[in-house]
C-alpha cells in the first residue's frame, strides 16, 4: 500500500469506532442474503446476538489502526485462523467476503466514501485476506502432514455417552471410516456440525477435547445450555443431549486452537476453570499425568454446586503431591467436605512462586472477566496467561 492509501484507511478509524457494528451488521445481512449457503457455517445464534458483528467490527478496526504494521496483530490473526480452519474456510470465500465488505462500506458511508477510499480499502482487505489465506494454508498443511488430520468434515460415530454431571455429558467419538485418529495438543478443540431440522440448516459449534490425544477416541463434554431469561435453550447442545444417542453420526473437524499446554515448559502450571470451562483442563491434566514428569500442577475449579461439578472422580485421583486440587462451590453444603465456599479467592490457592507459573484459564464470560484482570493485577506477565473463551470474538 502507498502512503496515501495508508492515510485514507487510517482516516476511517473514527468512523469505524463509531459505526463499525452498523457496518458489519449491514455486511452480514447483505452477504447472507446473496450467499444463503453461508448460513450453514455461520453460527446463527451469534448472528442474532450481534456477537459475530461485534467480533468482525473489532477486527476491522484493529486492522485499520495497525495498517502501517499489521504484524502487531499476528496473535489475533492466528487465533481467528484457527477458528476459520476448524470451520473449513476456503481461500475462494475471501473474495465473497471482500465483495460484500467493500459494497457495505460504500452503502453505509454513502457520499463520505470516495472512490479513492474504496480503492484503498480494496487493497487493504486483499492484504489482510492474503495474510489469513497464508496462515490458514499452513495450519491445514500441518494438520494433515504432522497430526493425521483432514480438511472439512469427517463423519464420526457416537460410540458412548457418559453423564458427567446434571448438565454435562461426554460424547466418545470414533471415525466412521475406522481410520486413524488425529494427534492434538491438550487444550485444543474440534468443530462439530449438526443438521437443525427447524431451520433446515447445518450449524457448527466448537467443543474442547476433554481427554488427551489417544488412539481410541475423541472425547468432547457438552453442557446442556438452558433457556436464559427470555431466550430459548441452546440449539446444538440440547440437540446433542436429547436427539443424539449412542450410534448417531456427527460431522467433526480436525482439532485446532492456539490454547494448549506447552509440554516443553518446566514451570508450575495453574489450571483455573469455572463450570464447563473444565473441559480443556481435563485434557491438559490427563496429558501431564501421562507424561510422567514432575512438574507441579495446581488444578483449581469453581462450580455452582456438587450437582453440576463434572469429572470430580478423575480430578480427586490425580496423584498428589504433583497435583494440588482445590474446588470452590457457590452453594456448598455440609456434605461437600473437600470443597471451599465460593467465590474462589485466588490469593488463597495460588502457590507462593506463582510469578513463575504458567496460567491456563477457561470459564463462563463472568468468570473470565473477573479472574483475568485479577491475574494481571497480581503482576503475572501477559505471556504466561493463556485464556480460552467459549464465545465468539474472545472475552468481551
Ligand atoms: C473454543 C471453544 C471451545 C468450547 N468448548 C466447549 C466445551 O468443551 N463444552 C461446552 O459445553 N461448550 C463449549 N463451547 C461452547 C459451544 O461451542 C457452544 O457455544 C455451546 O454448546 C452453546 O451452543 P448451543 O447451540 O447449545 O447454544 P446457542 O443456541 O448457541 O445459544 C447459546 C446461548 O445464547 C442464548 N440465546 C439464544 N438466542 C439469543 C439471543 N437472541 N440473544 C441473547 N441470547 C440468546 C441461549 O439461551 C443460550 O444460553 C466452546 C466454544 C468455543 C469457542
Ligand atoms: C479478512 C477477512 C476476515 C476477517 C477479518 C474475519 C474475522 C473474523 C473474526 C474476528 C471472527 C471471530 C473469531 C472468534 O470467534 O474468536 C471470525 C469468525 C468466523 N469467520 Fe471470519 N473473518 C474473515 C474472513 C472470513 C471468511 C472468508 C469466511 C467464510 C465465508 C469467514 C467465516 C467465519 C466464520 C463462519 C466464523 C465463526 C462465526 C461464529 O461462530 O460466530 N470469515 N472471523
Amino acid at each position: 500500500m502507498n502512503e496515501q492509501q495508508i492515510a485514507l484507511v487510517k482516516d476511517t478509524v473514527p468512523v469505524l469506532r463509531e459505526s463499525g457494528v452498523a457496518l458489519t451488521s449491514h455486511f452480514y445481512q447483505r452477504m447472507l442474503t446473496h450467499n444463503p449457503e453461508l448460513k450453514n457455517i455461520f453460527n446463527q445464534v451469534h448472528q442474532q446476538k450481534g456477537r459475530q458483528q461485534r467480533a468482525l467490527a473489532n477486527a476491522v478496526l484493529a486492522y485499520a489502526e495497525h495498517i502501517d504494521d499489521p504484524s502487531a496483530l499476528n496473535a489475533v490473526v492466528e487465533r481467528i485462523a484457527h477458528k476459520h480452519t476448524s470451520l473449513g474456510i476456503r481461500p475462494e470465500q475471501y473474495a465473497i467476503v471482500g465483495k460484500h465488505l467493500l459494497a457495505s462500506i460504500k452503502e453505509v458511508l454513502g457520499e463520505a466514501a470516495s472512490q479513492e477510499l474504496i480503492d484503498a480499502w480494496a487493497i487493504a482487505y486483499q492484504q489482510l485476506a492474503d495474510l489469513f489465506i497464508q496462515v490458514e494454508s499452513q495450519l491445514y498443511q500441518t494438520a494433515i502432514n504432522d497430526h493425521q488430520g483432514w480438511t472439512g468434515w469427517r463423519p464420526f460415530k457416537i460410540a458412548k455417552k457418559v453423564q458427567e454431571s446434571d448438565e454435562i455429558t461426554s460424547f466418545y467419538l470414533t471415525p466412521c471410516d475406522q481410520g486413524t485418529l488425529p494427534h492434538y495438543h491438550p487444550g485444543q478443540y474440534i468443530s462439530v456440525r449438526v443438521f437443525i431440522p427447524d431451520t433446515d440448516l447445518y450449524q457448527p459449534r466448537q467443543y474442547s477435547l476433554s481427554i488427551a490425544s489417544n488412539n481410541e477416541y475423541l472425547r468432547i463434554s457438552v453442557k446442556k445450555q438452558p433457556a436464559l431469561d427470555k431466550y430459548p435453550e441452546g440449539v446444538v447442545s440440547n440437540l446433542l443431549h436429547e436427539e443424539y444417542t449412542e450410534g448417531s453420526i456427527i460431522d467433526v473437524s480436525t482439532p485446532y486452537g492456539d490454547f494448549f499446554w506447552d509440554s516443553d515448559s518446566t514451570h508450575p502450571t495453574v489450571l483455573l476453570s469455572g463450570g464447563v470451562g473444565i473441559t480443556p483442563m481435563m485434557a491438559i491434566a490427563d496429558a501431564i499425568n501421562a507424561a510422567n514428569d514432575t512438574q507441579k500442577v495446581y488444578f483449581i475449579h469453581s462450580a455452582r454446586s456438587s450437582n453440576v461439578h463434572a469429572f470430580k472422580t478423575f480430578t480427586d485421583n490425580l496423584p498428589s503431591p504433583q497435583f494440588s486440587v482445590s474446588y470452590f462451590y457457590d452453594n456448598k453444603t455440609i456434605a461437600d467436605s473437600d470443597v471451599q465456599q465460593g467465590p474462589l479467592t485466588l490469593e488463597d490457592v495460588l502457590p507462593s512462586d506463582y510469578h513463575n507459573a504458567d496460567f491456563y484459564v477457561c470459564g463462563p464470560e463472568g468468570f473470565m472477566q473477573n479472574y483475568l484482570p485479577k491475574l494481571r493485577q497480581l503482576g503475572i506477565d501477559e505471556s504466561r496467561i493463556h485464556a480460552e473463551a467459549f464465545g465468539s470474538g474472545g472475552v468481551e
